[in-house]
């Protein structure tokens, strides 16, 4: 049913903007290279202002690259219009037609193009019942609520079928609950149809359950790229590790490097490690460890003195902020109701999760 899924390759990508007062040059993206395989669900995912929406405005040819070169497929795209592209853009904002019924709305493109009638109807109404929107064709979107208005603008481009399907925060407007509701019916979609898909969010928890691959940006560059399990088990940078769920970092050194373990101090005693990764290690070195806070127990026996900063029940977890060696290391300790609860000022014992702890 739907034309075939493109690949998008992002060769050496540089924007500058050039500011119109005093005519200084703002690189907003810094020389970034990407592949992106068909049928792909790739997020880019990085703080406000770190290029996000530029590099994808990028792809759809609504900006000009400064220099570099993108393909779609096998074309190289650099000279290509948007309306040429076989790309089409979900906005936050629906950006929906208020006087064109939902039918019109998604219709539209494909009258622009000139289908006919027919077959017009018939992509449309399939459209509308793999969106759930079954029923609801003769309203206006005023007559909609915010996730069933997103639904229609969700419609209306993969109604277009194209190679590439662009997001740009498209769940923000919409209620904590109803994103849920929304990312999960993204991603069945997405697979249902096989799309290529280039999704753009500052929501780390939207990019964890939506990707096959994320794209964490900071300042136009790219900081690293990889699956979900791969950067928040293995982040690249402290940056990445930060940005990506909570974590602890403690500082340690490398005493003794054995075949597949590391012998390494932090927080005043010795610890195994298991090797991991192919950076280059030397005895002596000194290391940054990323520790996440579900890699760490608390309780009455344990191997690491502690002293209980803060506490905080936040339902199926309880918060504790914890000092230990002159470190503050945040704890989640899940199912508290049914355990020892510590209260600030007491003194507890922590233990680590050896294979949890990520070297930098
Ligand atoms: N048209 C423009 N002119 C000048 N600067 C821009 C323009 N568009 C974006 N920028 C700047 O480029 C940087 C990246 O912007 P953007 O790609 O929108 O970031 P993100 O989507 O990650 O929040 C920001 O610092 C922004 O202010
Ligand atoms: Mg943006």
């Amino acid at each position: 049913m739907m034309r075939e899924s493109k690949s998008v390759l992002l060769e050496n990508i540089v924007k500058e903007y050039i500011s119109q007062e005093n005519k200084s040059v703002f690189t907003a993206v810094n020389n970034i290279s990407l592949k992106i395989e068909a049928g792909d669900f790739v997020t880019l995912l990085g703080p406000s202002g770190c290029g996000k929406t530029t590099t994808l405005r990028m792809i759809a040819g609504f900006e000009e690259v400064t220099s570099g070169n993108i393909y779609l497929g096998n074309d190289n795209v650099n000279e290509v219009t948007p309306d040429k592209r076989d790309t089409t853009m979900v906005f936050q904002s629906y950006a929906l037609f208020p006087h064109y019924t939902i039918y019109d709305n998604i219709a539209y493109g494909l009258k622009i193009k000139k289908m006919n009638k027919d077959e017009i109807k018939k992509k449309t109404e399939k459209i509308l019942d793999l969106v759930g929107l079954n029923g609801m064709e003769n309203r206006y979107p005023n007559q909609l609520s915010g996730g069933q208005q997103q639904r229609v603008a969700l419609a209306r481009a993969l109604v277009m079928e194209p190679g590439v399907l662009l997001f740009d925060e498209p769940l923000s407007n919409l209620d904590a609950k109803l994103r849920v509701v929304m990312r999960n019916e993204i991603r069945r979609i997405q697979k249902t149809l096989g799309l290529t898909s280039v999704y753009v969010t500052h929501d780390q928890a939207e990019a964890m359950s939506l990707s096959d691959k994320i794209i964490i940006m900071n300042k136009g560059n790219i900081e690293q790229i990889g699956t979900p399990t791969e950067i928040y088990q293995q982040p690249a940078s402290e940056f990445v590790a930060d940005f990506i769920g909570v974590a602890n970092f403690v500082d340690g050194v490398i005493d003794h490097i054995g075949k597949d373990f590391l012998d390494v101090t932090m927080l005043g005693q010795s610890i195994k490690l298991p090797l991991k990764g192919n950076k280059p290690r030397c005895e002596g070195d000194k290391i940054r460890l990323v520790i996440r806070p579900e890699a760490i127990t608390i309780g009455h026996e344990g191997d690491y003195d502690g002293l209980v900063e803060s506490s905080m029940f936040m339902g199926s977890v309880q918060d504790y902020t914890v000092r230990v060696d002159n470190e503050i290391l945040k704890i989640e300790d899940s199912n508290p109701i049914s355990k020892t609860v510590f209260n600030i000022g007491e003194k507890v014992k922590v233990s680590l999760k050896e294979e949890s702890i990520h070297i930098l």
